[in-house]
């Protein structure tokens, strides 16, 4: 069965689209991976598409998300609106023997576009997925940290949400909101199951082991003591701080230091997703 996970914290700069970008590339080694792009800021699309593809994709005015939420390929070399291409939107960026990773990237540079956003069908994208991709076995969305409709847009489209976390000052301050729009969600959509699958601590030790300190330890059960009260669990793998993860990021993968210690966070969540009945 088919896994779709927003990545969301309503806290900014927290590693949401480090992680949602690395868990494409590293799932898509072994399954058919569906990446998007959410975020106005379009970090994702430029990690996974690369800065030289990202501006051609701009330059050609091809679609991104922005034409989904319309519902249709705006009159460019055609003369008339066209119904939109799946396999054109979700643009195939690598394609291995099993695996494959695809990206319907984030284009809301211009303020017609934000216009777009502002405005959105919340279940288009949705409803864009569920008619084609019967192919792709995981959709990962990047969100940004502030809520719209663009979030209520990866709610519908999502059954599991990832939330990254810093254990920093003010780690936990994005958890009530999110669980608040989540519950808000759910009032509204009865039918629809979207749960928590994980909290995922990110940046977790620090170069030369002292572990942050006192600040640290704080943070970190403060984010234990939140997790617990929404029932939300922790993965077990952190995710260290590393100065490998900017370069992994551009797809230099020349030093990684600890940072290779990612994969055994990707392997525990793709774990978590199996048991759960997803990814059969
Ligand atoms: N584990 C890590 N080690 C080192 N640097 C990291 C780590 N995680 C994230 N970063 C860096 O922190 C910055 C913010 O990360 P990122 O853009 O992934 O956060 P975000 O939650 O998506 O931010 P935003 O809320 O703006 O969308 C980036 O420069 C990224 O390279
Ligand atoms: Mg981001």
């Amino acid at each position: 069965m088919r896994a779709a996970i927003s990545v969301i914290n309503m806290k900014g700069g927290v590693g949401k689209t480090t992680i949602a970008t690395l868990l494409c590339r590293r799932l898509a080694q072994s399954l058919k991976v569906l990446a998007i792009d959410l975020d106005p800021q379009a970090n994702m699309s430029q990690a996974l598409m690369g800065e030289d593809g990202y501006r051609r994709f701009l330059d050609d005015n091809s679609p991104s998300v922005v034409e989904v939420f319309k519902g249709y390929q705006p009159p460019s070399s055609a003369p008339s609106p066209t119904p939109l291409d799946a396999t054109e939107v979700a643009r195939a960026i690598r394609r291995s023997r099993n695996g494959e990773l695809r990206i319907i990237p984030s284009r809301f540079d211009f303020s017609n576009n934000l216009r777009v956003a502002s405005t959105a069908d919340e279940q288009a994208l949705a409803r864009f997925i569920a008619n084609g991709f019967h192919d792709i076995d995981i959709v990962i969305i990047d969100c940004a940290p502030t809520e719209s409709v663009l979030t209520r847009a990866a709610y519908h489209a999502s059954r599991h949400i990832l939330v990254p976390v810093r254990p920093e000052y003010f780690a936990t301050i994005g958890f009530p909101l999110l669980h608040r729009s989540l519950e808000d969600f759910r009032g509204s959509n009865p039918g629809h199951d979207i749960d928590v699958l994980g909290v995922v601590i990110n940046d977790a030790f620090y170069d030369g082991g002292n572990q942050g300190g006192p600040e640290r330890i704080r943070a970190m059960a403060e984010i234990e003591g939140e997790a617990a009260k929404h029932h939300w669990r922790i993965f077990d793998n952190q995710i260290p701080f590393s100065r490998g993860f900017p370069k992994m990021m551009r797809g230099d993968h020349s030093w990684l230091g600890n940072a290779t210690m990612f994969y055994n966070f990707a392997r525990e969540l793709r774990h978590s997703l199996s048991e759960e009945g997803y990814l059969s």
